[in-house]
């Protein structure tokens, strides 16, 4: 059994064979609305209609004939013919229990394990990482975790921006700002000077430049291309770069809770390119335009309406043409991007590919994948761009720094600790902290509340939706935020360990209050909201379920006693509230969110 909802889907089955209906209608499920049932089944009325018969008088039948009377009574029927389930003490209990003993509490595998790359994070070198690439750090995390617990052999790989138009450009930024880069000794010394911060100031500098100054965007290019031959000093000149924002992000990344599997970049698939480009010359794939070379990936009559210089508007085809080498003979976004692909299919061999990437590249990955498809490296199904909205500032626009900068992901990081601290200061003075808490201890819950605020924050809208950055009300300690999660399984904690203390085991769970009902019932639907989880790559599903169970716990404990009930029943409190913490434990971590001792 998977969890109750499938154990009463079994049943229901069982009754519809024998009344002669079709079982694929049997399906029950929890109920959107807990407050008039807890499981419903509506297949008595596509069941009554393939049947001919009246849906309302088909489900009092089915009702009638239920007999699975361990698991629940038998149904109410409810307007036109849905059937609502309560589930027996008993049968709820022995769910618990079962939740309770498991190491996985509660969660089933996937059937058919698959071979999965999560492409996320995906910063850039000299840009320096900020809020841009936090939500793809954010969720790509949470969806490798959750692939990974569901079974699937997965790899998270970081794909750095490492090779493009924007390397060129800082390679002659840099020998014009540091000059004299043709000496070799000279050059070696110079390089040593550079640092992450003068990175992130001088690609605002250099971009600026290159809109502004053609010969100087000219020159990137060319630089571009020569660093992808191979050239000196260029490559010398990307490999300090290189080295000095690596080892940074390496710093952010380790300190967001994020962790990769493959820490590859663009620039690693790069020696794929030539023999890449020769395959699909040979497959009649690419073609000649204004001195470029493309893929073109729209089907017959796929085209769109673009407005051109003059104002007159024209029908051109749609997707645009995914551009493999540019007309100074540079690979781009959409070549390290293909190439990268027949890596990962040489060495990962992926059923899947997820890219965890802002929405607003999904034309960029539309061509890549068509291109993909057609030179039959990978199936089309086998690539999905899993996307997601912007962070916000109150404006409504991506969010930007009071000075209009973007805000660097490590002193986002930094912020949100000092408002953490000022929170658990406030909750020293009023004695709500725990007692003889040392300095460093302070610290590290002081990070922990910081990076499960920022995380949850994320996390807990839809993907798919932007949301606004407010960090006051992220690390508020009451409503549906990451320090209230935190707070909640401390809170478990620390009963637990006051149990201990006085050597108060626990025991067998017997449902019987209705906080613990509702308590179990939502650790039934643990393996229901990690499914749609990973079906639908939406982590969000399991932050709802993180706070139902922390809310439901919170009822549970104002309405049952539980280190001052007696024996059997204080035993059963017991082992029910370790079973959430073992479940509430395990899904923060899917979310990426690591709980500390106390706090
Ligand atoms: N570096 C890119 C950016 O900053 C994101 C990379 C996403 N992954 C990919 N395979 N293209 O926009």
């Amino acid at each position: 059994m998977k969890d109750l909802a499938s154990a009463l889907s079994a049943a229901n089955a069982a009754v519809f064979v024998k009344l002669g209906l079709d079982a694929r209608h049997a399906d029950v499920r929890r109920s959107d609305r807990p407050d008039l049932a807890e499981f419903q089944g509506n297949g008595a009325m596509a069941a009554a209609k393939a049947a001919g018969k009246k849906p309302q008088e088909l489900a009092s039948q089915i009702a009638a004939a239920w007999d699975a009377e361990a698991l629940a009574p038998k149904p109410q029927v409810a307007g036109p013919g849905f059937l609502n389930f309560r589930v027996t003490e008993g049968a709820l209990s022995d769910r618990a229990r079962v939740i309770m003993g498991d190491a996985r509490a509660g969660a089933a595998l996937v059937e058919r394990k698959r071979r999965v790359v999560v492409d996320y994070g995906g910063p850039n070198v000299a840009k320096g990482m900020h809020v841009g690439h936090l939500r793809a750090s954010i969720i790509g995390e949470s969806v490798k975790r959750i692939y990974r617990f569901r079974g699937d052999e997965v790899w998270g790989d970081a794909h750095f921006g490492d090779w493009g138009f924007q390397m060129g450009l800082m390679i002659v930024s840099i020998e014009d700002e540091l000059g004299g880069l043709a000496d070799k000794n000279a050059l070696d010394a110079k390089l040593k000077t550079i640092t992450l911060d003068y990175l992130e100031g001088a690609y605002p500098r250099a971009a600026a430049k290159a809109r502004e100054d053609v010969s100087f965007r000219d020159r990137a290019r060319k630089a571009t291309a020569a660093l992808q031959a191979g050239a000196e000093p260029h490559r010398t000149i990307w490999k300090a770069m290189h080295d000095v924002s690596m080892a940074a992000q390496k710093r952010d990344f380790a300190s967001l809770g994020v962790n990769f599997d493959l820490w590859l970049g663009e620039s690693d698939a790069d020696p794929l390119i030539p023999d890449m480009v020769k395959d699909l010359e040979a497959k009649g794939l690419l073609e000649e335009d204004q001195g470029a070379r493309i893929v073109r990936v729209a089907r017959p009559g796929e085209t769109k309406k673009k407005k051109l210089d003059d104002g007159t508007v024209i029908e051109v085809e749609s997707p645009d043409p995914l551009l493999v080498v540019s007309s100074e003979g540079s690979a781009m976004y959409g070549t390290t991007d293909l190439a990268t692909i027949v890596q990962r299919v040489r060495d990962q061999k992926p059923d899947l590919i997820l890219y965890v990437v802002d929405q607003r590249q999904a034309d960029h990955f539309e061509q890549v994948y068509r291109a993909a498809a057609k030179a039959d490296y990978i199936a089309r199904e086998a690539l999905e761009h899993v996307g997601f909205g912007t962070m916000n500032g109150t404006d409504g626009k991506p969010f930007k720094t009071r000075a209009g900068g973007v805000l660097k992901l490590n002193d986002l990081i930094g912020q949100a600790e000092e408002k953490a601290r000022e929170r658990l200061r406030e909750a020293e003075a009023e004695g709500r902290l725990a007692k003889d808490i040392s300095p460093a201890e302070f610290e590290d819950i002081a990070h922990k509340v910081a990076i499960a605020a920022i995380k949850f924050a994320d996390l807990s809208n839809f993907r798919g939706t932007s949301y606004v950055f407010d960090l006051d009300r992220f690390m508020s300690f009451e409503g549906k935020t990451g320090p209230y999660l935190l707070y909640q399984a401390v809170r478990i904690k620390s009963i637990l360990r006051k149990a201990k203390a006085e050597s108060l085991e626990p025991g067998a769970i017997e449902i019987a209050h209705e906080a613990e009902r509702a308590l179990a019932l939502t650790l039934d639907g643990f393996n229901h909201a990690l499914a749609l989880a990973y079906d639908k790559k939406a982590p969000h599903f399991l932050a709802e379920h993180a706070y139902a169970l922390a809310r439901e716990f919170s009822a549970f404990y104002d309405h049952c006693p539980i280190l001052t009930s007696e024996g059997a029943v204080r035993a059963s409190r017991l082992a029910l509230s370790g079973a959430t913490l073992k479940q509430l434990t395990l899904t923060l971590d899917l979310l990426g969110i690591e709980p500390p001792e106390r706090m």
